[in-house]
């Protein structure tokens, strides 16, 4: 066991993806079992821990941002250790450091399971250690060093990294190359989660579809089948799922699993091969609708998400055009949409950006406006229709349950007799475009 000293409180703040609010809760329980405690805010902590995003610049512009104020509160507070772990931790590395004098240590996406040591390093030597790079083969966790915020949710990440070098993608840069965790391993974590009163889990990896076993080479589609049957778990979920990835078993085991929820994220990024082409996705928009035919062939009532990158370099009018257009064709329940931010170390960073801002932000308007017409016929189709809800907590006004349904709406409700974490039976008597309203009929 690491010596850090001992009765100090830890914050980590997360910005970014469902991965990086797992290593999130990594970091806290790999310091809860060193006898540290969980800090309500930074502003109360001795140990304050940024763990970054970078996948747009306004993202990581948001943590420079954080760091001056908290520059500010370290100097009332002499003792305070400041970390910065996550994507920016591994872009930047030791330029961080130079930059922001306030910062203790880097702690790359990597190298999580260093982060005793490193703080030991920063007490016992008054060393400013910079932790990155990956350990090319293996996945290092310590089993059961998770602090789970919910009991009734948990993610388990299965592959890290990304080898897919989409063209407009930091990701392989901050997350590496793919490592997938052996399956055994994965199963084992999953059980002792589920036997725990865990009832929804999620599978988590930048394209979580490309997770092989090590040693057996077996995949999603044999990992849904080993986990799916487990007693006690109702929901199993995954993400994020690339669409070149996804091949006719991994679909037949999804539909052959009762537990696997009808939900899923697939992203596009835009409806014209030109652009699919220029951001090296993989695909053609062909490929991409043959492959949501087939999915819903095998599940009909498959809710599909996606995500959208307006504004790429080379994007003209007809191309944006032909992302609507597909907008239309599939009907995602939901569309994450984001107007393009060159990236470092990006091959799309070296080309020019053509598409003005005002133009990428109108078209962003254009896409969402489509959308939300889009969501409200879909949730509208859902009236009448009696969906189980994980109970998570109240609306906003705090004046009916909320929660979600296995198709990934949130569903807000009246009623009561049910508890946060437990399932409710809910009859949709409205569809919003972002949510679903009902009535409560019983416990699920
Ligand atoms: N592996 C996941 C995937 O394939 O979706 C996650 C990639 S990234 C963390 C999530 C989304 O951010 C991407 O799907 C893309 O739409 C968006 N994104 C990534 N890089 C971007 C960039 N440079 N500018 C704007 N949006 C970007
Ligand atoms: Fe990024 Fe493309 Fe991988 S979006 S995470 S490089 S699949």
């Amino acid at each position: 066991m690491i010596n850090v000293r001992k009765g100090r409180a830890v914050f980590v703040e997360t910005w970014g993806c469902q991965m990086n609010d797992l290593d999130g809760r990594r970091l806290v329980g790999l310091l809860l079992r060193e006898g540290f405690s969980e800090a309500p805010s930074a502003e109360e902590a001795d140990v304050v821990l940024l763990n970054t995003c970078s996948v747009r610049d306004k993202a990581e512009q948001k943590v420079y941002d954080r760091l001056g104020r908290l520059a500010l509160v370290k100097k009332k507070r002499p003792g305070m250790v400041i970390g910065v772990c996550g994507c920016v931790a591994q872009q930047e590395g030791e330029q961080l450091l130079e930059r922001v004098s306030c910062v203790d240590f880097v702690l790359g996406t990597g190298r999580i399971e260093s982060l005793p040591a490193v703080l030991r390093r920063v007490d016992e030597e008054g060393d400013r250690p910079v932790e990155v790079g990956f350990d090319l083969d293996q996945v290092a966790y310590t089993p059961g060093s998770i602090a789970h915020a919910l009991p009734y949710r948990a993610a388990i990440t299965v592959i890290e990294g990304c080898n897919k070098n989409c063209t407009f993608c930091v990701v392989p840069t901050t997350r590496g190359r793919e490592r997938s965790r052996n399956m055994d391993d994965v199963v084992a974590e999953a059980a002792r989660l589920v036997g725990d009163g865990v009832v929804e889990l999620e599978l988590l990896g930048q394209t979580v579809n490309a997770y092989r076993d090590p040693g057996t080479g077996k995949g999603l589609a044999d990992l849904l089948g080993e986990i799916g049957g487990l007693p006690g778990l109702r929901r199993l979920r995954f993400v994020t799922s690339h669409p070149r990835n996804f091949d006719d078993r991994l679909i037949q085991a999804m539909a052959d699993t009762p537990t696997a929820c009808r939900y899923l994220h697939l992203p596009v990024q835009s409806g014209s091969d030109r652009l699919l082409g220029r951001m090296k996705r993989q695909y053609t928009r062909q490929e991409y609708v043959s492959l949501v035919t087939r999915l819903r062939r095998a599940m009909p009532d498959l809710a599909l998400s996606t995500d959208v990158i307006v504004g790429f370099p080379g994007e003209g009018e007809g191309d944006f055009e032909e992302t609507l257009s597909l907008l239309e064709e599939v009907r995602f329940t939901a569309v994450y949409s984001f107007t393009y931010s060159p990236r470092p170390h990006t091959a799309a960073a070296r080309w020019e950006s053509d598409v003005p801002p005002r133009v990428a932000s109108e078209r962003l308007a254009r896409l969402m406006d489509l959308q939300r017409d889009i969501q409200r016929a879909i949730n509208t189709e859902l009236v009448g229709r009696t969906l189980e809800v994980l109970v998570e907590g109240t609306d906003r006004r705090g004046s009916r349950l909320a929660g979600r349904s296995a198709c990934n709406r949130v569903v807000n409700f009246d009623g009561d007799g049910v508890q946060v974490g437990q399932f409710a039976k809910v009859i949709i008597e409205k569809g919003l475009p972002n949510s679903l309203a009902g009535r409560l009929l019983g416990p699920a």
